[in-house]
């Protein structure tokens, strides 16, 4: 049933607006449907952007929220992307992911879909920990020994890893479970503060783990060799996102991205042929490296089946830290 009201990849106009009204219907009942009298968007300030969206800052009834806009009206692929989103997004409640508020429907404005969500008042992980010289520009800190990230929170990559992790801990284990399809560092924001919190973002390719499941996009430099071999079914799956989740850590520990040394087609190219190319460490080795590479060797084998867990390799990441520091951090009242 949901999927006839969510799925709006169908051409026809009467089956589009039987399907929009059907979902005005289910946000009322759900109580998630904004009245766009109660929802201002400010098109001068952007968030961000993606493959298919842009999101601006707004106010819903006076509070500051996160407003996704689909830009491309004329193919509804945005648009019924965002429709997914919707549909699974509406019931996800976890720390690490940015929280619904609702919907607004409203015929004529940007596709007729805007997805309301908390805003996060931070940094994609991209530029909270690149070290990619084009993002680099004025860091004069070049100590190799340092975390590769502004804030003085030592404990950042770990923080952030475990987060995520958390995260995706809590979507597979949904049944069936949730994929969330585009583990990426430009889909996890990190909340300011002095402490690094990371919230997952962009459910644009979440999908369901079903054997009927439908292909994804999703990004080359991040994804696992099966979803990329000709002819493969490219089914989502759990071992998809920990394989993305593993080049996330080696870029939170590194800052570097993953196979920096090959360009996008080489990526593809080497991906495509079912192989898993090798990470280049760098020499002088980061805080929590030799941990990271421990678990990427555990979430990047080239079959599927001999990845960790989300709960293993949650485990494993939780212990990177000694107990006693997880309690402060935890409870940071006690004093060490
Ligand atoms: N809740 C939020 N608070 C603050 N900034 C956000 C929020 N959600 C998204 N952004 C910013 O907007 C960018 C794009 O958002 P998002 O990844 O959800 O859209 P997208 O990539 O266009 O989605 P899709 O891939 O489904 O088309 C993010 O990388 C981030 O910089
Ligand atoms: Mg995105």
């Amino acid at each position: 049933m949901s999927t006839m009201i969510f799925d709006l990849r169908s051409s026809e106009t009467m089956i589009f607006d039987l399907q929009m009204q059907a979902m005005a219907n289910v946000g009322k009942k759900e109580q998630w449907l904004i009245n766009s009298s109660d929802l201002d968007w400010f098109r001068n300030q952007k968030l961000g952007e993606g493959g298919f969206g842009t999101v601006f800052r707004g106010s819903y009834l006076g509070a500051p929220v996160a407003v996704k806009t689909s830009q491309t009206s004329a193919t509804r692929r945005g648009l019924s992307d965002m429709a997914l989103e919707l549909r699974t997004l509406r019931r996800l409640r976890h720390p690490n992911i940015v929280s619904f508020y609702g919907a607004c429907l409203a015929p004529g404005i940007e596709g007729g879909l805007l997805l309301v969500e908390e805003l996060v008042e931070g940094k994609t992980l991209e530029s909270y920990f690149s070290q990619d010289d084009h993002n680099n520009n004025n860091n004069n800190n070049k100590d190799n020994n340092h975390h590769p990230h502004s804030s003085d929170d030592a404990l950042a990559p770990w923080r952030v890893l475990l987060g995520i992790m958390s995260a995706l801990r809590y979507l597979h284990g949904h049944e069936p479970s949730i994929i969330h399809g585009d583990i990426k560092p430009e889909n996890v924001l990190v909340r300011d503060g002095e402490i690094a919190f990371p919230k997952l973002v962009d459910f644009g390719l979440c999908r369901r783990q079903l054997n009927t499941s439908r292909p994804m996009g999703g990004t080359r430099r991040w994804m696992s060799p099966e979803l990329l071999l000709p002819g493969a079914s490219r089914a989502p799956n759990r071992a998809t996102d920990i394989f993305s989740f593993g080049r996330l850590a080696f870029f939170t520990v590194t800052g570097k991205k993953p196979l920096s040394h090959m360009n996008q087609k080489e990526v593809f190219e080497y991906t495509r042929s079912g192989k898993v190319a090798e990470l280049l460490w760098p020499d002088v080795p980061k805080a929590f490296q030799s941990q990271c590479m421990a678990l990427c060797q555990s979430c990047l084998p080239e079959d599927p089946l001999s990845r960790l867990t989300a709960k293993e390799a949650f485990e494993d990441i939780l212990a990177w830290v000694p107990q006693v520091d997880r309690e402060y951090i935890t409870r940071p009242q006690i004093s060490l």
